[in-house]
């Protein structure tokens, strides 16, 4: 049967959205700090100490891992979870800074690859922010009726593009591959579901976290006369000055997220924070007075990946039992832009 998915326009029919089902998947190859020791000068006490991060995943040449197939293994388990199949889906969200085409998107390949009939795709770029920036997409189809079941998908695959020498020692060690979906779909009467979603940006600091070598400014510099790949095609972070910019926004935005619901730290079941350095997240938790229990990191086991990466910590945070049905959950993210935002829901 086709799809009909446009359904009307109605601004006094305003619903909830909650998030139904969730699933993740990272390629299968460990890559543990000690490997990453024997082609660049680190070592596994600076990392972990600095970033808590014991292995990371990163695909293999040959094993058919992108960010759309990684996306789609997700989104298919999130599908599965969410008691739906994918001819339920009315509209794809994905999220990624890694996408295997420049253009188009990754959505797409979901849309082809999972035969989910002609419904519309939408891309977005907000790096660590994604998977929140893309939720709150979500949340908002779905509260104004326009759609019922939307999946979001988040996926990266950063390892083939990072400086592996010492040079990029800096930032390479940090990130990893994988990717995470939810399904967010309407809720039923008397569920509180996503109750807010936060989201802001500061373009200023743009060229503090950002890769320009494919950009259209940039997509033309050549590679020096050695053969030396200029910093421009990699990624490039000033560290500290994100770290310093990511404690206090990430503060803000749950603040932000808590205020606007009336509550206190205490009621949050669990904070997933983007995963993008253990210290943050125990700076974040040591000022909010927040319980081990209260907060979920995966970072030791996957690094950070990038907009995928509080997908794969929710679903994993489900899997494990860390979470239930009915928890309070803050989801709160920091990076590249900069950008940030929070979501606060009730599973
Ligand atoms: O996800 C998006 C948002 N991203 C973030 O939130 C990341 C925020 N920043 C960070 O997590 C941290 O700044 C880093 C983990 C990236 C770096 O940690 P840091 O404590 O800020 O280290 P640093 O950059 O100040 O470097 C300290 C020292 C330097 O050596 P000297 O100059 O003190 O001799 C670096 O060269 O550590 C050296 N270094 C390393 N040594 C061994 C930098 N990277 C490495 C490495 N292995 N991988």
């Amino acid at each position: 049967m086709a799809h009909t998915h446009n359904k009307s326009f109605n601004t006094e029919q305003m619903h909830r959205a909650r998030i139904t089902g969730v699933g993740h998947y990272v390629p299968e190859n460990i890559v543990t700090n000690d490997d990453l020791s024997t082609f660049m000068d680190t070592n596994d006490e600076w990392i972990r100490e600095r970033t808590g991060i014991e292995e990371r995943r990163w695909v293999k040449e040959g094993d058919g891992n992108t960010a759309a197939t990684m996306g789609i293994k997700a989104a298919t388990m999130a599908i599965k979870n969410a008691g739906l199949t994918k001819d339920d889906i009315d509209h794809i969200v994905f999220a990624t800074i890694s996408p295997d085409y420049y253009f188009p998107g990754c959505g797409v390949q979901v849309q082809e690859a999972m035969e989910m009939g002609t419904i519309g795709a939408t891309d977005i770029r907000n790096a660590c922010s994604g998977f929140i920036y893309a939720t709150s997409i979500a949340n908002a189809f779905v509260q104004t009726g326009m759609y019922e079941n939307v999946l979001v998908v988040a996926a990266e695959l950063q390892s083939p593009f990072l400086d592996k020498t010492t040079r990029g020692r800096g930032l390479s060690v940090i990130f990893g591959d994988g990717a995470g979906a939810a399904v967010v779909s309407r809720a039923p009467e008397g569920h509180k579901g996503i109750m807010s979603c936060h989201m802001h940006s500061e373009g200023k600091h743009k060229e503090e976290l950002t890769m320009k070598g494919f950009g259209t400014q940039h997509w033309l510099d050549e590679y020096d006369e050695k053969g030396i790949i200029p910093e421009i095609h990699f990624p490039q972070m000033n560290g500290n000055f994100v770290f310093k910019h990511a404690v206090v926004r990430f503060g803000e935005v749950i603040g932000e997220a808590l205020k606007t619901n009336r509550m206190m730290p205490d009621q949050i079941d669990c904070l997933i924070p983007h995963q993008a350095n253990l210290r943050i997240a125990q700076f974040i938790q040591k000022r909010m007075g927040l319980r081990d229990d209260q907060v979920f990191n995966n970072i030791q086991k996957y690094g950070n990946t990038t907009a995928a990466s509080i997908a794969i910590a929710l679903s994993e945070a489900v899997q494990t039992g860390a979470v239930k049905e009915g928890d309070t959950i803050c989801l709160a993210a920091f990076g590249a832009g900069f950008t940030w935002g929070s979501v606060l829901m009730e599973l």
